[in-house]
């Protein structure tokens, strides 16, 4: 039986950090294990300009531990005021990797989001240009539409027509979460590519409400049935190259989220990789677990491969880690699996 694990350094195409407090918190977390993150931008206010995303970029490198090597990459929060020519800019500064479309009011912080598509047109039009890859929350807002039904509606209604409208973009549907998205992403060659995160691997929504609500199994899009969940593990582990990681890791205070109103996100920087490699193992897949968690988010954005590496030993006792990390907001709930997990990141050094 494998014991060790020698990757190169993994990179989280989807991470919240946060700002403040939280990101003092929670920065590390990431930094211990992932060499790059792109960074979302929903903060309040969302990170809309280029100099914005400088500006925070500067607060997540103060926030990074010293001696880490991580390197955030910025995303803008595409709005239907969104510049072209300070998106293009922006990314030719080398301050901005790509651009993020909420549909407005789709999940935490999306307000600001896109309600009318052909008022950004002219933007995904500068981005296709300039091989600035559009980062997609897939799921419709439209009341009308059930709530498990709207990221397969989404690409129906909206990713399909935007895709074509727009020849060249370069897509990734993020933190895909049914059968329909791992197909229509799998039914595309070019410029098309997923992020899976771990907790969709891991639970299915019964997690959430079958024998009392759990509202850190809570995040958007929701985990759907069973089927759903299987399909996502099949695309992770197939080595399929459109396919790679993103832990969509959101940090809410505890407060916020065990709540009438409880709010959304499973925060799962501290354990993803050990609770990845779980996956991997138990799909018998150990060995593609260094594609998608190491190269093929660096082959579709055109980034090398981080030089680094990380060590996942696995161990005869379970790993440990907190069931919370304190920060200035108030603590935050580390993402549980469920289920006893012998792979752990060595500690470096
Ligand atoms: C994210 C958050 O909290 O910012 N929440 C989540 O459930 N994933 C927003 C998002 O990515 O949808
Ligand atoms: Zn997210």
């Amino acid at each position: 039986m494998t014991r060790h694990l020698i990757l190169p350094r993994p990179d989280d195409w989807h991470l919240h950090l946060r700002d403040g407090a939280m990101l003092a918190a929670v920065c590390s977390e990431s930094a211990r294990d992932f060499a790059r993150a792109i960074i979302m931008p929903n903060l309040v206010p969302p990170v809309v300009t280029g100099a914005e995303a400088a500006a925070y970029r500067e607060r997540i490198l103060a926030a990074r531990p010293e001696g880490r090597d991580f390197t955030p990459l910025m995303t803008l929060y595409l709005t239907e005021e969104t510049d072209p020519a300070d998106v293009v800019r922006a990314h030719a500064d080398g301050i901005v990797t790509a651009v993020k479309l909420y549909p407005a009011g789709a999940t935490t912080n999306s307000a600001s989001g896109v309600t009318d598509f052909d008022r950004v047109r002219g933007v995904l039009e500068a981005m296709a240009g300039a091989g600035i890859p559009l980062c997609v929350h897939g799921e419709v807002t439209d009341p009308e539409v059930d709530i498990f039904d709207r990221e397969a509606v989404f690409i129906e209604r909206v990713l399909d027509p935007l895709r074509r409208a727009t020849p060249g973009l370069r897509v990734v549907l993020e933190h895909v979460t049914t059968r329909e998205g791992v197909d229509y992403v799998r039914a595309h060659d070019t410029g098309l590519a997923a992020t899976l995160t771990v907790h969709h691997l891991v639970i299915n929504r019964n997690h959430i409400l079958a024998g009392g609500i759990r509202p850190h199994y809570y995040c958007l899009p929701v985990a759907k049935r069973e089927a759903h969940r299987l399909a996502l593990r099949a695309a992770a582990v197939s080595g399929d190259a459109r396919f790679f990681l993103g832990t969509d890791s959101a940090p809410h205070p505890d407060a916020a989220k065990e709540a009438a109103c409880g709010c959304a996100g499973c925060f799962t920087a501290p354990n993803a990789l050990a609770i990845l490699a779980h996956v991997f193992e138990e799909e018998d897949a150990l060995d593609r677990l260094e594609g998608f968690a190491c190269r093929h988010g660096p082959a579709f954005y055109g980034l090398p491969v981080n030089e680094g590496t990380i060590t996942l030993e696995r161990r005869d006792t379970p790993a440990r880690w907190p069931a919370r990390i304190a920060t200035g907001d108030g603590p935050v709930t580390v993402f549980d699996p469920g289920f006893e997990v012998f792979w752990q990141v060595r500690e470096a050094g």
